[in-house]
């Protein structure tokens, strides 16, 4: 990723990448299909989740678009889908509503600042609606992850049980050394 002092190349490797969300809506989409069982507010929170993040692949392609480039010639990044799909639904869930809602506010609100300071007002607007979506799916898995881990008779108590997952978020996806154990 170009580093963000270059803020034209950053800034298209950063929507660009909004661009390969559908793989977020892919895997909320897999959960609710092997979990049937939850609550229908489940279903319908998880439903919202996955139309936003539709959404947020969407707002890539009209960036990209906007700026006279082909979204179709960028590769949606399967080896992430591939590699979250590999892990229990209840994990994936957890990997896709505590880790990237988490760990990625910091970055983003410095991309707001950035775009601002650019004059650059649809990616601006872009990012805060990203922003206000996270949030959202970072308090469903807050709301979720307790009645998913009771669902699946999970032992481990909730923060042991984030944590962990956090442990494998870190030295595999934010490593970029992502192993897949299964075909
Ligand atoms: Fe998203």
């Amino acid at each position: 990723m170009p580093a963000e002092e270059d803020y034209r190349d950053h800034t298209t490797t950063e929507f660009t990448r909004y661009s390969t969300e559908m793989l977020a809506a892919e895997t909320v989409a897999h959960v609710l299909y092997t979990l049937p069982k939850m609550p229908w507010e489940f279903q319908f929170d998880a439903a919202r989740h996955l139309y936003d993040e539709v959404r947020h692949c969407l707002m890539g392609f009209e960036w990209m678009r906007t700026h006279r480039l082909n979204p179709f010639a960028s590769p949606q990044y399967l080896h992430v889908y591939r590699w979250r799909s590999q892990f229990p639904p209840v994990m994936q869930y957890c990997l896709l509503t505590m880790e990237n809602g988490v760990n990625a506010f910091p970055y983003r609100h410095g991309r707001v600042d950035a775009h601002q300071r650019a004059g650059d007002a649809l990616s601006e607007q872009f990012v805060r609606y990203d922003i206000a979506d996270e949030t959202q799916h970072v308090r469903f898995g807050k709301r979720w992850l307790p009645e998913l881990l009771k669902h699946v008779g999970e032992k481990r108590p909730l923060e042991k049980y984030v944590k962990d997952v956090l442990k494998v978020w870190e030295s595999e996806y934010r490593t970029g050394k992502l192993t897949v154990n299964v075909e």
